[in-house]
Order: C-alpha cells, then sequence, then structure tokens
C-alpha cells in the first residue's frame, strides 16, 4: 500500500498548544485513601453502578407526567400537587410497558409485546384505555401486530399500521377505516420507513405526519421493488436456518422510490399527491422531512441524492389540491447539507416565515430566519448552534457549544420579532459551574418551566426550573446522590483534556488517567476512536464506562482525539474529508498517537487502538496503516469497503462510486491486509448485523488469510450492530483479555 508515508504529511506541522487536568471525581466527597479500590470490569457490569437521569413527559405548559414504581403521577408544577394519573396494576392487566395519551388526554394506548426490529423500529400490540371511566375501550379493534402507532394531535382519532398498510379511527369507538390497500412487505410500505429511511434519512420509526388540528393526514409511501435485497442467516434453533431479505441500498445502487401523499381524515379514501418541485425530479432524491404548519400548510424538504442541495417547499391546499406557496432552497459549496441531513424547520407565528439551524456564510452552523426565500442569521461566530429545542411567539431557545470549548453544551435564549432586540441570555452557563458544562434543556409546551439536563463533567443532575423569572431551580429531580457515595469507594481516572494543532486547525483530546498518575512513569495507552463525520468524542459529559475500568484498574490510559472530520466546529474542519473517507480521520488519529508519545508518560511499545462500526473501520484502517505505532487493536462491527454500505450515509460524504471510484478503491481495510502482519488484530462482528453487514467482517477475514495473517475472531450468532443481551458483557469481557494481553501483561 505505501499509506504509511502519506499519512506523514503535515505532522511536523503539529504543536501542543494546552492541556488541562480536571479529576473526574471533582465532586464526590473525599474520604481516606487507604479505602478505596479500583473499579473493576464487574463493576462496569453493575447495574447498580448507574447514573441516573429522570424521564418526564410535559403535557400542557405547566403538568409533567412521570412514570415511578411502574405508575404515572401527574405533577402540576404551580401548585406542586401530584396525583396517580395511571396505576402500575392498570399497566399489569395488559402487560404493558409503555403509553400514550391522546390529543385530548382522556385516553392512553398502552403498549406491549415490544418486538424490536431495526434500531428505532418494533412492532407492539396497543390496548385503549378511558381515563375518565377507568376502564379499556374493548374490543379497541386494533390487530395484534402493530408496526406503528399515532394518536391526532387533537380529539381521540387515531392511526395505526398493519402489514405496511394505514388504518384509521375518528374516534375510539369509531370503526377503523382502512387508508392503503398497496402495503406489501419488501415492496411497498405506508407509513412506515424502510431499512434505509429509518436509519439514515428519519432516523426513527415514523413515516405520518397529522396535521396541526387533526385534518389531514400526510404519509410516506415507499417503493422498494427496484432495490437490492441484502440477505442473511438467521441461525434460530430450527433444523434448518432462516435467510432474511431486507431491501438495502449500497452504495450507487438503485434507492427506494418516495412519494408524500396526504388524506383528509373525514374521507381517507381520496389520497392527494405532495409533489416533489421538477428542480429535484431530474434525478434521484430523497424526502427528508415533514412539518404541517396549519391543516391547510405543509412544508417538506426534499433533498437530492448527493445531498448537498435541498429545497423546502412550502405547499398550501387550494380545496383539490397542494400547491407551491414558497420555496427555499440551500446548497452546500464544501460538503453536504447539515450535519447528518437537513435540520428541522420551525415556523413562526406568521405561519409562513420559518427558522432553521444552516451553515453560515462562514461555514458554521447557526439559526437563520427564512423569509420570502431569503435566509438571515439571528445567531453568528465561531462555534455551532447544536439544534433548536423551543419556539414560542417571542423567543427561540438553543443549544450551542458558544461558550469555551467545542464539547460544550448549553441552553440559550434569544428574543424573536418585538422581542429581538433583548440581549441573548445563557439559562444554563451559571448553575453548577463545575459539575454542569454538558446542559441541555426539555421544555414545557411554552417555555415557562423546562428540566435542567446536566449530563457532566461531574455526576449528572437533573432540576426543575422556572423560566419566567431569573431561572430559579423549583426542585431538584436526581441528583445521583445515592451513586456519589458508591463512587467515593473507588480510585477513579482523572480527565486530562488539551489540543493539539494539525493542519491548522486546533483539535481536542482527553484522556483517562490511572489513579496516582505520575509523568515520570510510562503507561499502556488506548486510543478509542469512532471517527465518522460530524462525531464527537471529546465532550464535557460524565464518562463511567468500560474505559474507567481499564484506566482504573488496568492501568491504562485511555485517549480519544476529534481530528479532521469532527463536528460542531464548523464545516471547513467537517468537510475535509468529503469525496475522501479513510484519509484525515485515520491520519490524525496517529498524528495525534505521536504527539501522546511525545508527552513523554506513554510507553511507545504498548499502545492499542480500538473502535465500533465506523470506529472500527477507522482502527482497522489505521492499524493497517504499516505506521509501526500500534502493538494490537480491535475492530467491532467494522466497516470494510464502502462499496458494501449503505447508499445514504455512504454517498453523502462519498459520491457515488461510479464518480469517485478512485476513493472508494483506495479507502478499504482488505487492501491494507499485508500489514496487519506486524500487529495483533482482534475481528469481531454479529452474524445478523442489519446495518453493518457480516459481510464487512468476512471480506477482511478473506483478505488476512489470502495474506497468512493470522488473527483473532469473534463472531456473535444472531446479533445485530449493537451485540446486545448476553453478548454485550461477553464482547467485553473478551476484548479486554485481548487488550490485557497485549498491553498489560505481555508474554
Ligand atoms: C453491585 O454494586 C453494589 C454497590 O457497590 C454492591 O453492593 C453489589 O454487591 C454489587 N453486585 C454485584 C453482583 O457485584
Ligand atoms: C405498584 O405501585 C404501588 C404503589 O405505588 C407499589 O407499592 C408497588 O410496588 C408497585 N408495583 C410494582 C410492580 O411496581
Ligand atoms: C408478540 O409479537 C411477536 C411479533 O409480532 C409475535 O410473534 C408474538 O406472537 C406476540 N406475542 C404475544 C403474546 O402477543
Ligand atoms: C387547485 O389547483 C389545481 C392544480 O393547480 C387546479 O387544477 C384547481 O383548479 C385548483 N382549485 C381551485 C379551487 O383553485
Ligand atoms: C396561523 O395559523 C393558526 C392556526 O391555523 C391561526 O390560528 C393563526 O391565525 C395564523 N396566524 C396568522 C398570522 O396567519
Ligand atoms: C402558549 O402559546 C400558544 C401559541 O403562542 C398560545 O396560543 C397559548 O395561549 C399559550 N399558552 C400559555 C399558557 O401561555
Ligand atoms: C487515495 O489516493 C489519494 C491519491 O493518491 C490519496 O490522496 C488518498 O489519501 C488515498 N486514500 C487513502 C485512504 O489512502
Amino acid at each position: 500500500m505505501g499509506c504509511g508515508k502519506v499519512f506523514w504529511v503535515g505532522v511536523s506541522a503539529a504543536i501542543i498548544t494546552f492541556f488541562i487536568i480536571i479529576p473526574v471525581a471533582v465532586h464526590l466527597n473525599r474520604t481516606n485513601d487507604a479505602n478505596k479500590r479500583s473499579f473493576t470490569l464487574d463493576d462496569y457490569f453493575n447495574s447498580t453502578i448507574k447514573w441516573k437521569s429522570y424521564k418526564l413527559r410535559w403535557i400542557s405548559d405547566n403538568a409533567y407526567l412521570h412514570k415511578r414504581e411502574g405508575s404515572v403521577f401527574l405533577y402540576n408544577v404551580e401548585t406542586r400537587e401530584e396525583s396517580l394519573y395511571l396505576s402500575n396494576l392498570t399497566f399489569a392487566k395488559v402487560d404493558a410497558t409503555d403509553y400514550m395519551l391522546s390529543g385530548d388526554q382522556k385516553y392512553v394506548s398502552l403498549e406491549s409485546n415490544y418486538t424490536k426490529q431495526w434500531r428505532h423500529s418494533y412492532t407492539a400490540s396497543y390496548s385503549i384505555y378511558s381515563l375518565d371511566s377507568s376502564t379499556f375501550v374493548t374490543p379497541s379493534g386494533i390487530p395484534e401486530c402493530v408496526q406503528y402507532f399515532s394518536w391526532a394531535p387533537t380529539g381521540n382519532a387515531y392511526a395505526y399500521i398493519s402489514d405496511f398498510n394505514i388504518y384509521m379511527k375518528a374516534h375510539v369507538n369509531s370503526d377503523p377505516v382502512q387508508v392503503t390497500f398497496n402495503g406489501k412487505k419488501n415492496e411497498i410500505l405506508n407509513g412506515v420507513p424502510d431499512w434505509v429511511y429509518e436509519e439514515e434519512v428519519f432516523a426513527s420509526n415514523e413515516a405520518m405526519w397529522w396535521s396541526t388540528t387533526s385534518k389531514f393526514l400526510a404519509f410516506l409511501e415507499l417503493n422498494d421493488r427496484q432495490v437490492h435485497s441484502v440477505e442473511f442467516t438467521f441461525y434460530g434453533s430450527e433444523q434448518y436456518p432462516v435467510t432474511r431479505a431486507v431491501p438495502y441500498p449500497k452504495a450507487g445502487s438503485a434507492l427506494p422510490r418516495a412519494r408524500l401523499l396526504v388524506v383528509e381524515a373525514a374521507d381517507p379514501s381520496r389520497h392527494r399527491e405532495v409533489e416533489p418541485p421538477s428542480s429535484i425530479t431530474t434525478g434521484d432524491y430523497f424526502l427528508s422531512s415533514v412539518t404541517w404548519v396549519t391543516d391547510e400548510r405543509i412544508a417538506v424538504q426534499w433533498l437530492t441524492r448527493q445531498q448537498n442541495h435541498v429545497h423546502v417547499q412550502i405547499y398550501d391546499f387550494n380545496g383539490t389540491s397542494w400547491r407551491e406557496k414558497q420555496k427555499f432552497v440551500q446548497t452546500s459549496r464544501t460538503g453536504w447539507v447539515g450535519h447528518y441531513s437537513p435540520l428541522p424547520l420551525f415556523f413562526a407565528e406568521d405561519n409562513i416565515s420559518f427558522y432553521k439551524v444552516m451553515s453560515d456564510t462562514l461555514g458554521y452552523k447557526h439559526i437563520h430566519h427564512i423569509s420570502d426565500g431569503v435566509a438571515e442569521p439571528i445567531t453568528s461566530g465561531q462555534w455551532e448552534v447544536i439544534y433548536i429545542t423551543k419556539l414560542t411567539k417571542d423567543a427561540i431557545y438553543y443549544i450551542s457549544n458558544e461558550h469555551n470549548e467545542p464539547g460544550v453544551r448549553n441552553v440559550y435564549r434569544a428574543g424573536i420579532g418585538r422581542s429581538s432586540a433583548a440581549p441573548r441570555r445563557c439559562l444554563t452557563c451559571d448553575v453548577e459551574k463545575d459539575r454542569c458544562q454538558y446542559s441541555l434543556a426539555y421544555m414545557s409546551y411554552n417555555a415557562s418551566y423546562y428540566r435542567m439536563d446536566c449530563y457532566g463533567p461531574g455526576l449528572p443532575l437533573f432540576t426543575l426550573r422556572d423560566n419566567r423569572g431569573a431561572g430559579e431551580e423549583l426542585m431538584v429531580l436526581e441528583d445521583n446522590a445515592e451513586i456519589k457515595n458508591i463512587l467515593d469507594q473507588f480510585h477513579m481516572p482523572a480527565v486530562r483534556r488539551g489540543t493539539l494543532r494539525i493542519a491548522g486547525f486546533d483539535l481536542r483530546y482527553q484522556m483517562m488517567l490511572p489513579p496516582n498518575f505520575k509523568t515520570s512513569q510510562k503507561y499502556p495507552l488506548l486510543i478509542d476512536v469512532y471517527g465518522g463525520p460530524c462525531s464527537q468524542k471529546v465532550d464535557y459529559g460524565f464518562r463511567l464506562n468500560w474505559g474507567t475500568y481499564l484506566s482504573s484498574t488496568e492501568g491504562i490510559i485511555v485517549a480519544s482525539f476529534d481530528g479532521r472530520g469532527s463536528g460542531y466546529q464548523g464545516d471547513q474542519i467537517m468537510h475535509s474529508i468529503y469525496k475522501r473517507l479513510g484519509t484525515y480521520e485515520v491520519e490524525d488519529q496517529m498524528t495525534a498517537v505521536r504527539h501522546f508519545i511525545d508527552l513523554g508518560f506513554i510507553d511507545k511499545e504498548r499502545i492499542a487502538i480500538w473502535g465500533w462500526s465506523y470506529g472500527g473501520y477507522v482502527a482497522s484502517m489505521a492499524l493497517g496503516a504499516g505506521s509501526g505505532l500500534f502493538k494490537c487493536g480491535v475492530a467491532v462491527a467494522p466497516v470494510a469497503k464502502w462499496e458494501y454500505y449503505d447508499a445514504v450515509y455512504t454517498e453523502r460524504y462519498m459520491g457515488k462510486p461510479i464518480d469517485n471510484l478512485d476513493a472508494y478503491q483506495n479507502s478499504t481495510v482488505t487492501s491494507r491486509a499485508k500489514n496487519f502482519k506486524s500487529v495483533d488484530y482482534l475481528l469481531v462482528h454479529g452474524t445478523a448485523d442489519d446495518n453493518v453487514h457480516f459481510q464487512q467482517a468476512a471480506e477482511i477475514s478473506k483478505a488476512l488469510v489470502e495474506e497468512q495473517v493470522d488473527f483473532e475472531a469473534m463472531w456473535y450468532t444472531d446479533k445485530d450492530h449493537g451485540l446486545g443481551g448476553a453478548a454485550i458483557q461477553h464482547v467485553y469481557t473478551h476484548i479486554s483479555r485481548f487488550l490485557n494481553k497485549c498491553l498489560v501483561r505481555p508474554q
């Protein structure tokens, strides 16, 4: 390959500019050190040694629901009164694990027999329960196996999907009306996404949208007939294993064809198409998002296959059809639109202008107000808005990393309209400053109240706050006091953060330093990598993970580095790897390792790299680079070759294979097989991985065998990309043993 040479380019320009050390346990009481022990692998698996969050659902501007001991309680923030809303006995009657509230809040649907499909999708059964009469509505008339259930936003109408067809009920007691009839597995899907729309376009199992007061229902119809299927064996336990087929467009191949249809709740037999603009239909395209503005106005983001051009089209209903009212087009000249996909639209009170996070002229993601097709920035600076969390009539609330570092998060409020002159305000910056530097918010309907979610760097803290005054804390919801005491008995790693200058950019790293760390000693190093476009591994979140064990018990320094391609620092850094995956995001990891060695406390004979998914790809590419830096490494469910991955993700960054053949061909792990002779490699993959197919590990294995490279491997039968169930403990135990042999106790 000779890639090793390429990787040295730009290395000499890199210098360490600063670093800081923050003990993870800053908020923990100091107890006698002698009584402390290290955090072990068993501790990592121990379910009582986990920090807690606090789940709630706002159901108005001042009330929320919270589930405790299996029952749902209603909490009124103004009166501070709590009442039983839905008893755990009711859940038990139908074996339910989740619930959803009807638009009029008079009924709940209870969900049981949750059966996972892909990352977001699942099937389940639903029972309808009346809160007024405390009885079940029987018979519900809902089939046993439902793919998606959705209450209308008003009244108690609902829609559900069974066997890829949509059914609607105008009222809980009325008869269901079948809305579509052409649904067929792996061919025509109504109201539910197919594999690639679920994973890469919507990142959800929802493809059906009620209008604001339930007059219309819009839904996606997907045609997968031209989409090539991937087939894999599911071993199960029968005499003959079964083969599963899933339509899955790989890079360069035929995409699902999308249509957006709207039916009127009063007459669901008439389907009206919301047609994509002709500028979009000249090539392949995606339906990226659907936003109802009013009952008779709908906004759709249509995205070209290349994903550098999005057409926001606003349509009005004229009594018979949906016609263009206004449009806004957005194009990226340096890469793709959005972090992954175009970000959502938030419509203003005028029902026609909207707010959206998009790149400004300097390539930083900021809030823009789009009016008459023209975008005006609301925020600006060399930092990014991560997302908008709430829009009210006089303010916009958003999360950004404006203060200090790319890996920090805070909640901000900016006045809009007549209030736009009011100064921008940070709601979370001054709350528990040491403990909270990664804070998000979940706002009530009109943002009068919010739950502040502080995820670190100290122990996570969840509080209820009043947003009408100075952000007064009303209640501590979860302060993790219990785990604080438990953690106090451990010797914990300290976190060191710093910056490396590479190719003119200041890029961040963080390290977990073993307890009693001394710069005069030499430590083994594990690089924990993800490295995918728009990823961020260096942040101010609290960490209590597998790395905590490796550092605390095995004395390994676990480090992560956000190189070129990483997110939330402007498009210049993120789009560096456009059309060239497998280059800078891999090289920068190795450059970082060289700098870590220069710090003086790394044993350069004991360095490893590991990653999962994209991280497994980067780890494999780095191990196969022939750099001589790594003694060993682990790849879990890695990509081997971009042509094997899905078209939506891959082409966003690489274009089609036919248009970028060289970059596809020289970014494979398999072509680096020979270089694996100089490293110890552990390759892990689930055989039922619907996302990164087992094919990818199989091809790496084949290439290594061809080159007579010895390596270790573990497959997980019938497990998917997340290696759930028993496999999760198994895989971490297995990798721990492998790494200990390589880094800690070499023979
Ligand atoms: C889990 O941790 C708790 C708290 O330290 C401890 O009491 C318990 O024995 C542990 N359980 C196991 C199975 O190790
Ligand atoms: C149901 O709720 C009651 C009262 O809150 C509680 O005592 C009981 O433990 C709960 N049952 C379950 C199975 O959680
Ligand atoms: C639960 O759902 C699965 C998948 O749809 C189905 O095979 C099974 O029969 C259901 N079980 C019950 C108890 O309804
Ligand atoms: C609505 O628009 C369609 C398509 O342009 C047109 O044929 C129809 O006449 C319009 N209907 C009304 C009531 O304006
Ligand atoms: C926006 O739409 C809502 C709901 O249809 C309506 O009540 C309101 O008057 C509209 N506002 C404007 C400025 O048109
Ligand atoms: C919440 O905001 C909506 C839309 O601006 C408004 O119609 C409603 O009256 C507000 N409710 C409260 C409680 O402020
Ligand atoms: C592929 O080749 C190009 C041109 O020689 C080079 O710039 C790039 O770094 C190579 N990519 C990889 C992954 O090695």
